[in-house]
């Protein structure tokens, strides 16, 4: 996979992406990330890569020019994905990171100042990804977390110690706990189970757990977790009883 990243700021990059899994993922020949400096491709005396609005106003918008110069000049005649970081986006979700993690190669443009004109969002870019309803002073940390979430699902990205399919969200609920040794802590136990060394009875405990955690914070994501009919009467079953008079 090839990830091409367009900033203002491409040292911000730098340690965030020699570190851990990410770092691996670019040894083992998995991805290989370029991030590109707009400024680099700004063809005025001062290399300007902001101005003010049209209608005045406060705040700098960014300038089309060295956008589009920067994208077109690295893309070359390769069509492929051109994505906006902006609060304006749709809000990133597991279910994009892995449609993301099966591109070939995608850019990513960080925004900053008060937003980019217009017309790269309406000419140049073909998607807007937000990392959530907060506003951050740029795409950088955005881009830096969609980076993150699609190369951990890159296959032989993470050790064979663990697998993404089990994480939060990637099957729909929340993940339960986990422990390890010692076994008793400050004489707080690891539940008996997770030490019976019975695999079947591991599993299902770790299933009812994650169903349970995700009633409990996010009851949202039980209305499409893939739930057998069984699973739904017993989540039924808690709610029901959680409503009845005491
Ligand atoms: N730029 C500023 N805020 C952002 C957000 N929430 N997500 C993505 N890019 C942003």
């Amino acid at each position: 996979m090839r990830i091409d990243i367009f900033s203002i700021f491409p040292e911000m990059f730098v340690s965030p992406f020699e570190a851990s899994i990410i770092r691996r993922a670019r040894e083992r020949g998995l991805v290989d990330i370029q991030t590109h400096n707009i400024r680099d491709y700004a063809t005025d005396k001062h290399q300007m890569t902001d101005d003010t609005p049209y209608g005045g106003g406060g705040g700098m918008v960014m300038k089309p020019e060295p956008i589009f110069a920067a994208v077109e000049t690295v893309r070359g005649d390769d069509p492929c994905p051109v994505i906006l970081l902006s609060p304006q986006g749709r809000v990133l979700t597991q279910a994009i990171a892995q449609e993301m993690a099966g591109q070939e190669r995608f850019m990513l443009i960080c925004g900053r100042y008060e937003g980019v004109d217009e017309r790269v969002r309406e000419r140049l870019v073909t998607d807007e990804i937000s990392i959530g309803d907060y506003v951050l002073s740029g795409g950088e940390l955005a881009a830096m977390v969609v980076v993150d979430a699609v190369v951990r699902l890159l296959p032989g990205a993470l050790g064979y110690e663990h697998s993404a399919a089990q994480d939060s969200h990637a099957t729909g609920l929340l993940e339960g706990p986990h422990y390890t040794r010692p076994p008793e802590f400050r004489g707080w136990a690891v539940p008996e189970v997770l030490i019976s060394g019975h695999h079947a009875r591991v599993d299902a405990w770790r299933r009812e757990q994650a169903i349970l955690r995700t009633l409990q914070r996010r009851p949202d994501l039980l209305e499409t977790a893939p739930l057998t009919d069984k699973e739904r009467k017993w989540v039924q079953e808690l709610l029901d009883a959680e409503q009845a008079p005491k």
